[in-house]
């Protein structure tokens, strides 16, 4: 790959984004749907494929809630008949209801403009391309794709069908990432040299990826896919840069086989009273009707044991890497930790950010965020930042006013297409080929994007 080309396609990417989320909108989804509404015509269809708790809250339920008028749900896909038909009631809405075998049914009988994807990762891209071969857009929740076979065909299919992806990136909504963006664009720290990301999951949030699929890397590529793909496209899209190559290493060394006993799951655990990881998913009414009532039917364990001698996602990472603008990015991830947050930091030729968020902790922070700004031979700032209210501090309903209410302005190129959607996915993939070779690994020698204009 050409570095200079691949970051003058990048600046042409950021200089175009949002005229064509703009233009993309107006063909099918929000802007159509500002100008179906303004002559009084039918509102945006949506189908959605993947009913658990993404799919029925978020993408569901909150969904036909603050968009009444519109966008209409017209369809609900899922592997397990069971929860499909709860996800309709949950919901509230009278769609119909298809299994996952039958996705291109739902599609010829609903006709819908637009497929939500809200499946374990490595699906999306079976179900985005597809959706896009029956003539619908698509919009992916993150990891885009598990795999660079899936990045290939969903750049391909895009190119091909000229129907669009969107990947829905809520993490560039949060305050905190909307304020790293702006101090970056400002060029007040000068041409940034390197930078620093590390990524703390604690007993509890770190914890819950290894009870269900998330822990088997063949769902989820991983959480260098699954959970880093937001931080990796946070990064590029902060720094306005693509990916070149990655060196990464990466080991299971705290749950799994890493345990003297284990269960099935939770709720059958002859250990209960010893192991202080059990978690009793019997008190949630929730996850009781989404997950356990539908379990006979697929066998999908929602408490399933942290200790589970199958589990091969990593829950210790470190990633390095290396932007065609130059940046050098140090990257890790651990999931076992006692408290919870992110330290992120710029190093740019003028000085350096610091950035350090809390998302729990034991002891008392009265703010989210907190954010240093330290110039060469001068004075240093701090200040801090509150989280949004709402669903990830509110960023959830800034993403989908984005998507679905007319005329949005995105100064900071906030909507992502699906090479924005393969560059984050394609960092955890290379990371993963790193550590199974103990090779480094070039972005260009997995994925061939289209010459063409991508967004
Ligand atoms: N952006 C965010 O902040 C955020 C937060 C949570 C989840 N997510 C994403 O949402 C997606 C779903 O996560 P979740 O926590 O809701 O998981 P979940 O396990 O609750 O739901 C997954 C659903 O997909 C269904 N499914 C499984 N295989 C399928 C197939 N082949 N075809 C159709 N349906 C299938 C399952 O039956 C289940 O209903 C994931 O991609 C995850 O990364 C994003």
């Amino acid at each position: 790959m050409n570095h200079t080309d691949n970051h003058l396609n990048r600046r042409e990417f950021l200089n175009r984004s949002s005229k064509l989320v703009f233009a993309a909108s107006t063909l099918s989804m929000t802007g159509r749907n500002s100008d179906a509404q303004a002559k009084g015509k039918k509102k945006l269809k949506v189908a959605l494929v993947g009913t658990g708790v993404r799919g029925t809250s978020t993408w569901g339920k909150s969904l036909v809630a603050a968009y009444p008028n519109e966008l209409e749900m017209v369809g609900l896909c899922d592997i397990n008949p069971k929860r499909v038909e709860y996800a309709r009631s949950y919901i509230g809405v009278n769609a119909p209801t298809f299994a996952a075998k039958d996705f291109d049914k739902m599609i010829a009988q609903t006709g819908p403009d637009a497929v939500i994807i809200t499946t374990p990762d490595c699906f999306h891209a079976k179900y985005a391309v597809r959706a896009m071969e029956l003539g619908c857009d698509a919009i992916s929740e993150k990891a885009l794709a598990t795999e660079a076979e899936q990045c290939q065909a969903l750049l391909d299919t895009e190119l091909k069908s000229g129907k669009k992806i969107i990947t829905t990136f809520n993490v560039r909504h949060m305050n905190s990432a909307e304020e790293i963006k702006k101090i970056l664009m400002s060029g007040e720290l000068g041409r940034i040299i390197s930078a620093e990301f590390y990524e703390y999951l604690d007993i509890y949030h770190g914890a819950s990826y290894f009870r269900r699929w998330h822990g088997k890397a063949r769902f989820s590529g991983t959480l260098l896919v699954h959970k880093a793909s937001h931080h990796f496209d946070q990064m590029n899209w902060s720094l306005d840069a693509e990916p070149v190559e990655v060196n990464a290493y990466g080991k299971v060394a705290f749950y799994g086989k890493n345990h003297s006993f284990r269960a099935r799951n939770c709720r059958s655990c002859p250990f209960k009273e010893k192991c202080e990881f059990y978690w009793d998913i019997t008190k949630s009414k929730r996850d009781m009707d989404l997950y356990v009532k539908c379990e006979d039917a697929d066998g999908y364990l929602r408490d399933g044991c942290v200790w589970d001698n199958e589990i091969d996602t990593y829950d210790s990472m470190t990633v390095e890497v290396k932007y065609n603008n130059g940046v050098l990015l140090s990257y890790t991830l651990n999931a076992f930790l006692p408290y919870e947050g992110q330290r992120i930091a710029f190093n740019g030729e003028k000085g350096r950010l610091d950035v350090r968020l809390y998302n729990r902790q034991p002891w008392k922070v009265e703010y989210n965020a907190e954010f240093r700004l330290t110039k060469n031979f001068r004075s240093t700032k701090t200040w801090q930042l509150k989280p949004g209210s709402g669903g990830h501090g509110g960023a959830d309903e800034k993403l989908k006013d984005m998507l679905f209410r007319p005329n949005q302005p995105d100064p900071l190129g906030k909507m992502a297409g699906s090479r924005a959607g393969v560059m984050s996915s394609i960092i955890g993939i290379a990371a993963g080929k790193s550590i199974e070779t103990g090779e480094r690994v070039k972005i260009a020698d997995l994925v061939d994007f289209p010459r063409v204009w991508q967004w």
